[in-house]
């Protein structure tokens, strides 16, 4: 199987190429495609014939995006647009990720996939786009929604994730306040990627005439993919220095003090309707992530050596 991975050197990207290791993979970072050149995409797909795409590529600085409508449009919607005709025409399976803040958060329990989503931001309002026109333009497809991802490769926009831009914070011990009143579940970009295999491997027994007791009309569409459970973003922070054993400067505040440029909605848990209907919810609680993500970070850092005596 071939599998092009857009966005590749991104969070969720670099975790699926470890995740499609034993496949053939097309791994592609923003200098090797910028989605938004169609012909380029275009030429790609002629030269690779790829059998499935994932675009992790996004336009995602959330509050930029309220002054860049055109970009994140250009990004997240058009140019997904024409990514998913291509797999059309080149009959590949198109696997897109798009995000939780579809939603207003006005719900207070856990979105489900079928739920109305009314986005808050261009960022969102972008994203429902491209949603819409992968839904519109590709039959054989995945939306996969996810939720505050933190993994290894870091956002490679901004160069850190929450997790590790709390930790830099309390090493340079500044004071912290991170907003209270938004609920989610943060979710382990390799548990994410995990998952997204998985839904591929299931595509592709079904495709090979395996009864898996599923139409294909049943197969395709909208999946959520995040960790159980849920907390607010000061929790999250409070949890990671509990977990390190740090004492930091932290302190609740409200999104309205906060003040960002983009609204974001106070609650976008998603529930994981469709992995259920195919009885693959397995996912990790989001405080088993950050552990074993916390675990990992630890092991990796240099060791300090023996302290020598003067
Ligand atoms: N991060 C989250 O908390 C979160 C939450 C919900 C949903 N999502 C969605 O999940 C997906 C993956 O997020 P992530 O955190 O893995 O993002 P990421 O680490 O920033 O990775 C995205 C990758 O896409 C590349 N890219 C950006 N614009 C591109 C373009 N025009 N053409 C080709 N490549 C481009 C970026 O390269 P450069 O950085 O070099 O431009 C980067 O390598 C995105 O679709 C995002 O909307 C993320």
């Amino acid at each position: 199987m071939k599998v092009l991975i857009i966005g590749a050197n991104g969070q969720l990207g670099s975790e699926l190429v470890t995740a499609f290791e034993r496949d053939v993979v097309v791994a592609l970072a923003h200098k090797d495609l910028d989605i938004t050149d169609h012909e380029a995409s275009a030429r790609l797909f002629e030269r690779a014939r790829p059998d499935v795409v994932i675009n992790t590529s996004a336009y995602h600085q959330v509050d930029l995006c309220e002054t860049t409508a055109g970009r994140a449009f250009e990004v997240n919607a058009f140019a997904v647009r024409h990514l998913a005709q291509l797999c059309r025409q080149h009959d590949a399976l198109f696997l897109h990720t798009s995000t939780d803040y579809v939603f207003d958060g006005s719900k207070g329990r856990p979105y489900l996939e079928e739920d109305a989503p009314n986005p808050q931001s261009v960022y969102a309002t972008a994203k429902l786009a491209g949603e819409y026109f992968v839904r519109h333009e590709c039959p054989r497809h995945w939306v996969v929604r996810t939720c505050g991802l933190f993994g290894d490769a870091g956002r490679s926009s901004k160069g850190y994730n929450f997790v590790d831009l709390m930790l830099r914070l309390q090493k340079e011990q500044k004071p912290i306040r991170v907003v209270n009143d938004q609920v989610l579940a943060p979710t382990r970009a390799r548990e994410a990627a995990r998952k997204m295999y998985e839904l591929i491997q299931y595509e592709r027994r079904h495709r090979s005439g395996e009864n898996l007791g599923l139409e294909s009309h049943e197969l395709y569409g909208i999946v959520h993919i995040t960790a159980k459970g849920e907390c607010s973003w000061f929790e999250f922070a409070r949890t990671v220095f509990e977990e390190m054993g740090l004492t930091a400067n932290l302190s609740p505040t409200t999104s309205e003090k906060f003040g960002a440029a983009a609204k974001r909605p106070s609650y976008s848990v998603l529930a994981h309707g469709k992995l259920a209907q195919l009885k693959m919810d397995d996912m990790e609680d989001w405080r088993d992530g950050l552990r074993i993500y916390l675990a990992e970070k630890r092991a990796a850092a240099p060791h300090p050596g023996p302290v020598l005596a003067s």
